[in-house]
């Protein structure tokens, strides 16, 4: 059974009393309204880490993750972050190549291969973002073959073994914080296709196993029918989590 999992990717929001409100609301409700083979995933900015992973050390399946790091493991690198860091602060998940750092970091396949690299060798588990944009959607061909791109460039020189580790996100785009939603036909379509794409290069008992989220305006109203798609195993969710009350809801539609 592969993983279901439900990340929340705050992007740079919250105080930190505002965080710590959130979370222990996320919390209360993840007990008594999750169910514990759900994974959630908190991913706030960098500063609420440490303070972060101590309120839910108990809980069995929520986990902390960042959203984004270095590539290189430690230098002359002013504000940036490293694994090593990251993994000295007990996070588990490590976002990579989200959109908004595809787009106004210019991070290129070949950074997040690096950034990946990192990731894994300080056993940390990546989010490998990828997505394709409105103008490569409404060419209306391609777009699989641009988003199965991504993957074979910054991941497909990992060992089978390495692979094994990481969660992809697909993310269209046009979707993300646009109030637009993949219908679940869009999802599903292309979920399916990176799995086999998965399959071609690692075999298709390892492409069973990679857990393959959706982001991209996800709510309580449409997270049921997306999960329920057979190729999507849960969701990265960016707006919608920073209301602990539609981040659970989105939890509790993964059956
Ligand atoms: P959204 O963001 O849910 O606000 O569209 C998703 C994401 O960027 O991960």
């Amino acid at each position: 059974m592969r993983k279901k999992i439900v990340a929340g990717n705050w992007k740079m929001n919250m105080t930190k009393e505002e965080g710590q409100a959130l979370i222990s609301e996320v919390i209360n409700m993840a007990n008594d309204e999750v169910k514990s083979s759900t994974v959630l995933v908190l991913c706030p900015p960098a500063p609420h880490l440490g303070y972060a992973k101590k309120m839910f050390q108990s809980q069995s399946n929520v986990f902390l993750g960042a959203q984004n790091c270095h590539e290189k493991a430690s230098g002359a690198y002013t504000g940036e972050i490293s694994a090593p860091m990251l993994k000295s602060f007990e996070v588990d998940y490590v976002v990579l190549g989200h959109s908004e750092r595809r787009e106004y970091f210019k991070e290129s396949d070949e950074l997040l291969k690096a950034k990946t690299d990192q990731v894994l060798a300080n056993q940390l588990i990546p989010i490998f973002c990828c997505g394709e944009s409105l103008s490569q959607r409404q060419a209306g061909s391609g777009f699989i073959e641009f988003v199965c791109g991504q993957l074979t460039n910054s991941l497909f020189h990992l060992s089978a073994e390495q692979f094994a580790k990481v969660v992809i996100a697909y993310e269209p785009i046009w979707a993300i914080g646009t109030g637009l939603t993949a219908s679940s036909e869009q999802a599903q379509e292309m979920h399916a296709a990176l799995r086999k794409h998965i399959a071609a290069q690692y075999g298709e008992a390892l492409a069973q196993e990679i857990p393959i989220l959706y982001g991209g305006s996800a709510k309580p109203s449409n997270a049921p029918e997306l999960f329920a798609c057979p190729d999507v195993d849960g969701g990265l969710i960016g707006g919608a989590s920073l209301k602990s009350r539609d981040f659970i809801d989105i939890a509790k539609a993964i059956k």
